[in-house]
């Protein structure tokens, strides 16, 4: 079926709610169903964990803001709405979008069929808010049959950048906490006003099937949808405290269900 091939899905939450642990399960799941997968590192502020968790790697690759030519070239989408542009010809990416071919090896982390990058970290005191990464999250479309999942800091300022501007899915992870459910309340009614294709929530981490209902209630009440729920998996924990690659886990059948729906949804087409 294939239905995400071309699809941006955003993932999105409160920090430590699991969105890089489950963006790595699901990357690791569209890859069984046949697709190839771009995971794009949008957190700025987490130092190389999703490089780790995704794909083995001690650190990430060169970020792509070096790419188009650093903060000298690309500015906070706050201040300046105006589109990322390529630094060779100054072409606008989403007019033209990147083809993979473009991207020198060392901004590319490669594992099977996924392809890793990532738009920058925050490296020095003082440098700068992290809004010209934004801007490359919020723009950097591939051209091509791939799927792309796309990982962004916590909280919501993702929003208040446009980071969603050319998303087609925005999935919420949602931990069993109070905060998380007020994250998803506001999530959801900030991508209905920006038009966003689909909005949904996937709850993790239910210690007991009490925790889940109330979780769903809760979610319910707040007309949060939800696509699915992730259980507590110790070997997510094992591989978040060892600092080593997210692999097999009893979890991928939690997002295997997942990855069904989500194939099986109708998606409205992204508008550029
Ligand atoms: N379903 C789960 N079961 C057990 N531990 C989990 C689960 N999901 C996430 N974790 C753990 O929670 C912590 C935060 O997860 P992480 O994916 O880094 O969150 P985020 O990217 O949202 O900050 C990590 O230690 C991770 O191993
Ligand atoms: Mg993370």
């Amino acid at each position: 079926m294939k239905s995400l091939l071309g699809k941006r899905i955003l993932v999105c939450g409160k920090g430590g709610s699991g969105k890089s642990s489950l963006i790595t399960l699901m990357a690791n799941e569209l890859q069984r169903r046949g697709y190839e997968v771009i995971l794009l590192d949008g957190d700025a502020s987490n130092p190389g964990g999703l490089a780790r968790l995704a794909a083995g790697a001690k650190r990430g690759p060169q970020p792509l803001i070096d790419f188009f030519g650093g903060r000298e070239k690309v500015t906070c989408p706050v201040d300046d709405p105006s589109p990322l542009l390529r630094l060779s010809d100054a072409s606008q990416v989403v007019e033209a979008h990147i083809d993979l071919a473009e991207i020198p090896p060392q901004y590319i982390i490669r594992k099977d069929n996924l392809i890793l990058l990532q738009v920058g970290k925050i490296q020095k005191a003082y440098e700068g808010c992290d809004g010209p990464m934004s801007k490359i999250t919020r723009d950097f479309i591939i051209k091509g049959d791939y799927v792309t999942l796309i990982d962004v800091e916590a909280g919501i300022e993702h929003f208040g950048r446009g980071v969603e501007k050319h998303v087609d899915v925005v999935l919420i992870v949602v931990d069993p906490t109070f905060e998380s459910f007020e994250i998803a309340e506001r999530v959801t009614k900030l991508c209905r006003l920006m038009g966003v294709g689909q909005v949904m929530a996937i709850l993790n981490g239910a210690q007991t099937p009490q925790m889940e209902s109330m979780m769903r209630e809760n979610l319910g009440k707040r007309e949060v949808q939800i696509l699915g729920s992730v259980r507590y998996d110790p070997e997510i924990r094992k591989a978040g405290l060892e600092g080593s690659a997210l692999g097999w886990c009893p979890a991928l059948e939690d997002l295997a269900k997942i990855t069904g729906k989500l194939e099986a949804l109708p998606t409205a087409e992204v508008i550029l």
